[in-house]
């Protein structure tokens, strides 16, 4: 088991009615003027804006609002929100949504402090020293970023997306209600329990093994393949999509990883899909993560492969390349079950940019933990998910 450092600041309000705590703890923490910020109309249609724009005015904290935030948030947004935060003195961020809106938020929260362009944080060009407090009020069970200090930004200019983080962008405190997910389209629901899945694969399938890190992971995978369909019949159901929410969280808070050395190659294959194509990152990666396992599957990496399909899908037999092959079969239709693509070119892409992707996978670092993905690869993994 690997050395780890682990420090989770992050307070959570889970559970109905949580977002009544909002203006509490942001006079607790002394915000006298916040940044909210959310994606297009989501939070409108469905009452979290009037119900945080009027716990708010109760509180006697002024606010800005920065609207419009992009699935595959742009950095263009980052640089608009940090701008509004230096002229309005903001002490306190608000992300009112899902992934990209928390992704951006961290990034403005960054930016802030920073007089260069804030794409320099994505380039590696510079590091966070400083960064205003967030809060997340989450809307969909996906990327973790609630919990987490992570952020991935796109950048039109560059055709890149890229991640970066510093435990000072964890949020302060995150409000998980399940129930601001019942309004959720089905594809969401869906690409965002892809997300999830593949959250713990990029964990789970690294070394060294960790017995306590490892049973932690199917667990957290069972849960998720036993409420999937749960909340794609009955998208009102609290305590599926409350199983589901918390298991976003989980997923991607670092406990998941801990004592190992996590792979994360799907995502990144996934991000340059997304920087070409701006699709939907769920379901990039539904599509690509059983092509990622068939090429990383070998007689060295079978164990790994066989214990999960032995402790997850309760695969029985003796041959480890069997029970693997099965398993990756059980994964794949597992994604299918969701009722999103499976297949790249049903979402309109061809092998044109294949040469493209793969270079700038590789571009400011090798990828892969489990096996150190090539060129070469990465291609095969793009084709096979035609
Ligand atoms: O813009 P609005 O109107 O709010 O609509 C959003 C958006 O269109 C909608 N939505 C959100 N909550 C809703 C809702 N619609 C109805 N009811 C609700 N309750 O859902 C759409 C998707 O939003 P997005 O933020 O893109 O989704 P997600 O949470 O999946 O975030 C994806 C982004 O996060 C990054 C991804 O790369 C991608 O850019 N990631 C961030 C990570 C992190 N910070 O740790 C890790 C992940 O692996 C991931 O890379
Ligand atoms: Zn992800």
């Amino acid at each position: 088991m690997n050395n780890f450092w682990l420090t989770l600041p992050t307070e959570i309000f889970f559970g109905k009615g949580q977002l009544s705590v909002l203006g509490k703890e942001l006079q607790k923490r002394g915000a006298k003027c916040v940044l909210l910020a959310y994606g297009h109309s989501s939070i409108k249609k469905n009452g979290i804006y009037d119900k945080v724009t009027a716990i708010l005015n109760d509180a006697g904290i002024k606010f800005v609002e920065l609207s419009g935030i992009d699935p595959n948030p742009r950095i263009t947004s980052v640089a608009k929100g940090a701008a509004l935060c230096r002229e309005n003195n903001v002490d306190f961020i608000i992300a009112a949504g899902a992934g990209s809106v928390i992704d951006c938020c961290k990034a403005i929260a960054a930016a802030r402090y920073y007089k260069g362009d804030p794409w320099d944080f994505f380039i590696r060009k510079a590091s966070v020293t400083k960064a205003l407090p967030i809060c997340a009020i989450l809307t969909l069970a996906a990327t973790g970023s609630e919990m987490n200090g992570g952020c991935v930004l796109s950048n039109e200019a560059t055709t890149e997306k890229l991640p970066m983080g510093s435990y000072k962008l964890k949020p302060r405190f995150s409000i998980l209600d399940p129930e601001f997910t019942f309004t959720l389209p089905k594809y969401q629901t869906a690409a965002g329990i892809a997300d999830i899945t593949s959250h713990v694969f990029e964990q789970y399938f690294s070394n060294p093994d960790v017995p306590i890190t490892d049973r932690l992971c199917e667990g957290v995978l069972k849960t998720i393949i036993e409420c999937a369909p749960i909340v794609l019949e009955e998208p009102e159901n609290y305590d599926a999509r409350a199983n589901i929410m918390w298991a976003s969280t989980i997923a991607l808070n670092s406990i998941l990883g801990l004592g190992k050395e996590e792979d994360w190659a799907t995502h990144m294959i996934e991000h340059e899909v997304s920087a070409q194509y701006d699709i939907t990152h769920g379901v990039g990666l539904a599509i690509l993560t059983p092509n990622w396992m068939k090429n990383v599957l070998s007689e060295e990496t079978k164990a790994k492969f066989a214990t999960y399909g032995r402790n997850v899908w309760n695969i029985t037999g003796t041959d480890d390349m069997d029970i693997s092959l099965k398993a990756i079969e059980k994964t794949a239709g597992f994604f299918k079950s969701l009722g999103i693509p499976t297949r790249l070119s049903e979402l309109g892409i061809d092998d044109s940019r294949f040469e493209v992707m793969a270079d700038s996978a590789l571009k400011y670092h090798g990828i892969g933990g489990l096996k150190r993905l090539s060129k070469v690869d990465i291609i095969e993994i793009l084709r096979n998910s035609l």
